[in-house]
């Protein structure tokens, strides 16, 4: 029901699965480790085409390291943001209740709980599509059936479910033509720390997360010269 009311007001438009010999889309695909601290890798993100950034993902007083350009940023409701104009809002809805939230947030804006509270509204440029769609719609949903498939196809059904930032990197695979992989990799304890802030629960490992599993997938695909991965510091 939530399912059919979240397409219905995002309609499926064009595609990002056109292809054309002309033309080369390259995209940064930007996790949130902290090895991107003293990277320097800014202009070299910002000169991507695509570029895809996660959840709370900051760049004020990152630009160097991380640049500050972000074309698609990819949440859920729990980690919701506030974005400008130019960006493409992403929603990787994990359970009903996200795309219940989604409709709200630009409707009635009513939901204000999923299995804890979280922002009502997000700001958004409103011209609403669903994935795999293109061209200058700024809202997308991601096909809920695409984390089984990238569960069960990329990580052999390592950890609970995928991390989103492992997902961006298959829908890259998937609507780019060539692939820029940054701020990926736990610390040196083996957490998933940000780049932005301090560890708080030290013994955070990866989460429910196969972090171990979907490292070596990209270090895999990077192998394969499928994707270029950086490091990182
Ligand atoms: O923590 P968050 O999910 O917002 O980070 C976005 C993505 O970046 C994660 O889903 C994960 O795939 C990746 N990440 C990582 N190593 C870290 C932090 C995040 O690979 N230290």
């Amino acid at each position: 029901m939530a399912e059919r009311k979240a397409f219905e007001i995002f309609p499926q438009q064009e595609s990002f699965m056109d292809s054309s010999p002309d033309r080369c889309r390259t995209c940064a695909v930007v996790g949130n480790s902290v090895n991107l601290l003293g990277s320097h890798y800014g202009p070299l993100i910002d000169f991507h085409d695509v570029i895809m950034r996660f959840n709370t993902a900051r760049t004020v007083g990152y630009e160097g390291d991380v640049g500050n350009k972000t074309t698609l940023h990819i949440m859920y409701p729990e980690s919701a943001v506030d974005l400008d104009d130019h960006t493409h809002l992403i929603l990787f809805p994990f359970k009903i209740r996200d795309l219940e939230w989604l409709v709200s947030a630009f409707t009635t804006k009513s939901v204000t709980m999923t299995n804890k509270g979280l922002k009502s509204t997000v700001k958004a440029n409103q011209g609403l599509r669903l994935i795999l769609s293109s061209s200058c719609t700024q809202v997308k949903v991601l096909y809920p059936g695409f984390i089984q498939y990238v569960h069960e196809n990329w990580l052999g059904k390592k950890g609970r479910y995928p991390s989103t930032g492992f997902m961006g990197v298959v829908l890259a695979m998937h609507i780019c033509d060539e692939v820029s992989v940054f701020g990926f990799g736990a610390d040196k304890d083996g957490n998933w720390r940000h780049y932005w802030e301090e560890l708080r629960n030290k013994h955070y490992g990866t989460g429910p997360h196969g972090g171990g599993q979907e490292y070596k997938r990209i270090l895999e695909l990077a192998k394969r010269k499928k994707l270029n991965f950086y490091r990182g510091f």
